[in-house]
């Protein structure tokens, strides 16, 4: 376990907190399992159905769950959508015509391997069994997990029976549309937002008229019948994406007018070379060394992933435990010419993908042009052309995960989140000092008046400290206390919960500081 030692310089007002200086113990690591529990109490998420005994790989969100996860969909559509004028958003539905799964590949090849148990019926899927020994898989193919479970003489983890040999499954969740459950009615619960946004494409061009290069953006649910679903939130069989098809002219795959402001960013690269030569650790190089190299294809692709690690890093996920790592050839997808996972250093599992950043080529487009018979071309500088697509698609449960990791602080026994306000489920929390009527009275005004602009909570009970306590367990950036100057001058004081460190602001100024505190964050977080 990491410890990192810090000294806050702590302003002491009120009582409840000590005075002087405080060496902080900052336990920085927890385990997905403390993970599930923490989140699980303070009311974040619960396995879904849980009074019936719960339904793998599913979750509902919890009171503070719904407002972390409206947070961090709500910034990520402002940072790639609303702020820019080159996207543009839609809303698909979930339940979608099969033939776009046939002509996307789906039906074919969105499969896993499965292997089964014949002794205590368990099933499992053959490259996980295969990962969790340690043992390296060269190609995701039906003949390589059937040789390597059969040389590593892998058995059945629960009852140590012989497996069977591996079979394809497909994950996608069916449906039947209408009332006869024929196989002509069939339909599929979308395995990716993205066909969405392939499907409408000719609708955007016909209706919206936008010119290359643009992007459209969607979020929304997802279905994967994953064959076994772990992790907490890593690996569901009902998840989020957020998810960006960014079109450009193949030949304009250079021209990215964006590139120079993020060419000097550095990144935690390992690319698929360095996989090739047996490398396991990723180099720091800038975005621009990695183009001139070669080891990102174009800058729209390079500009897409600075783009995206800058966005999880103003919501609060660690820089440090964010790499980029390249699809080696055997993992590349189907429709993929490049592909990049951002992938986050997660407690005790290691490096995992919580986005893919895919170069799609014209791969989709051409597929729906085939199996609709409708056209896909729009016209660049007169050329009839189909575009190629630059694909961001982030997993909304990782990164909320990757934000909880990356917040969590345990000092001097007591746990902090230390989530940023973008995304903190409460912003501000209303204290009156003690339970005196002129107390609660004054505190009630100043709490109605803050919650007609920022989620805000009131809590009377408890002495101040175990209201602190709760808060920063909450993740609540500020706590606002009426205390008995307030009474005499209409002054209160704002608690920053990562320092500890108080100011005191008059209650006429009171909203417009939390908005300044709130913009220049970094100045009052040590995180
Ligand atoms: N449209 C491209 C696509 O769907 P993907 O790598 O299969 O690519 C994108 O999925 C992201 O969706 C992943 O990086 C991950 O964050 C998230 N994701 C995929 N499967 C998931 C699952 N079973 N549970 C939770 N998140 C998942």
């Amino acid at each position: 376990m990491k410890t990192v030692r810090a000294s806050l310089n702590l302003r002491k007002i009120n009582k409840g907190e000590k005075k002087g200086i405080v060496r902080a113990k900052m336990t920085a690591e927890i385990t997905l399992h403390e993970l599930a529990s923490f989140c699980t109490r303070l009311g974040f998420f619960y396995p879904s159905g849980r009074i019936y005994g719960g339904l793998s790989g599913f979750y509902d969100y919890g009171p503070l769950g719904a407002e972390l996860r409206r947070g961090v969909l709500n910034d990520w559509w402002w940072y790639f959508v609303e702020r820019r004028d080159d996207i543009i958003g839609i809303h698909g539905s979930i339940i979608t015509h099969p033939r776009t799964w046939v002509a996307s590949g789906h039906v074919d090849s969105f499969i896993d391997f499965i292997v089964t148990c014949p002794k205590c019926g368990f099933e499992y899927r053959a490259d996980h069994l295969l990962e969790d020994r340690g043992i390296q898989i060269p190609e995701l193919t039906l003949e390589t997990l059937s040789k390597l479970i059969k040389k590593h003489n892998v058995k059945c983890p629960k009852c140590g029976g012989t497996l069977s040999d591996p079979s394809p499954f497909n994950l996608m969740f069916i449906t039947y549309v209408g009332p006869k459950k024929v196989d002509a009615s069939i339909a599929y619960l979308r395995p990716e937002t993205a066909q969405l946004i392939f499907t409408n494409f000719r609708n955007i061009i016909m209706t919206i008229g936008v010119k290359l290069p643009f992007g459209i953006a969607q979020y929304g649910k997802a279905f994967r019948n994953e064959i076994s679903p772990r992790g907490f939130l890593f690996r569901l069989r009902e998840f989020e994406q957020m998810e960006i098809e960014f079109f450009v002219n193949p030949k304009k795959l250079d021209d990215c007018p964006y590139y120079n402001k993020v060419k000097s960013m550095e990144i935690n690269l390992l690319s698929a070379e360095m996989q090739d030569k047996g490398e396991k650790e990723g180099k720091i190089v800038t975005i621009e060394d990695a183009v001139d190299n070669g080891l990102i294809g174009c800058k729209w692709h390079a500009y897409w992933i600075a783009e995206s690690l800058q966005w999880l890093k103003n919501i609060g996920v660690d820089y440090n435990r964010l790499r980029v790592r390249e699809h080696i050839k055997t993992e590349l997808a189907h429709y993929a010419v490049q592909t990049f996972d951002v992938e986050f250093l997660f407690p005790q599992a290691g490096w995992k993908e919580i986005e893919g950043i895919s170069n799609r080529s014209d791969y989709d487009l051409k597929r729906h042009e085939e199996f609709s018979r409708e056209e896909m071309h729009v016209y660049d500088d007169g050329e009839k052309i189909i575009p190629y697509v630059i694909e961001p698609s982030f997993g909304l449960e990782r990164v909320i995960l990757a934000v909880l990791i990356s917040s969590y602080r345990e000092i001097k026994g007591r746990r902090v989140l230390s989530l940023h306000p973008k995304v903190a489920p409460i912003k501000v929390g209303v204290f009156p000092l003690v339970s005196k009527s002129e107390f609660l009275e004054k505190a009630r005004e100043v709490y109605l008046s803050l919650k007609e602009e920022f989620r805000t909570i009131y809590e009377a009970k408890d002495s101040i400290g175990r209201r602190y306590a709760k808060a920063d367990e909450r993740g609540v950036p500020i706590c606002v206390t009426i205390d008995g100057q307030t009474l005499e001058d209409d002054t209160v004081t704002i608690r920053f919960r990562d320092t500890r460190e108080q100011i005191r602001v008059s209650i006429s100024a009171l909203k417009e500081e939390i908005n300044k505190v709130f913009k220049n964050w970094h100045n009052y977080t040590s995180s």
